[in-house]
């Protein structure tokens, strides 16, 4: 299956790692360092067993900052960029995460999309009746 991972931080990344062992795995970042990094093969995240795994063999996963690139093809795309909780406006900032449903259904209507981002109650359906995906 071709797989699209949306922001390679301890989620993405490590989510990423697992599933380029049986599937096509992309990964759109908008971080140029720690899209440099996967595709030389090294982590962009502080992880022993994923630099232990990376030392004895080389990993197929490709990174792009170009939004048409990472959807074009994905049969599943999976969200997992920050969503910064502030204590105080009790309010998660899921503006990365709308930005990227919203990049996506520019450039198709079709796919899955997994949000593995932390996200408020009810934002799923929030969206689906904003977007109609
Ligand atoms: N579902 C879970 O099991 C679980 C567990 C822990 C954390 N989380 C949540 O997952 C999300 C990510 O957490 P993390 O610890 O991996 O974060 P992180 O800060 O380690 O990584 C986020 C990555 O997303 C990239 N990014 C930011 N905006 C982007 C954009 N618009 N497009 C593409 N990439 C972008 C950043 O450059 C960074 O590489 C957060 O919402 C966190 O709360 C979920």
């Amino acid at each position: 299956m071709k797989i699209t991972i949306v922001g390679a931080g301890y989620v993405g990344y490590s989510i990423a790692v697992l599933l380029c062992k049986n599937h096509e795995v992309s990964i759109l970042e908008i971080d140029q360092n720690r899209i440099e990094k996967i595709n030389n093969n090294k982590s962009p995240i502080v992880d022993e067993d994923i630099n232990n795994l990376l030392k004895k063999k080389s990993i197929k996963i490709k990174a792009t900052s170009d939004t048409n690139v990472a959807f074009k093809n994905s049969e599943l795309t999976i969200i997992s960029t920050p969503t910064n909780y502030d204590p105080d406006l009790n309010f998660f900032d899921t503006t990365s995460v709308e930005k990227a449903i919203h990049n996506y259904l520019r450039i198709r209507n079709d796919g899955t999309i997994i949000i593995k981002s932390t996200i408020p109650v009810g934002f799923t359906k929030k969206i689906r009746e904003l977007t109609g995906f």
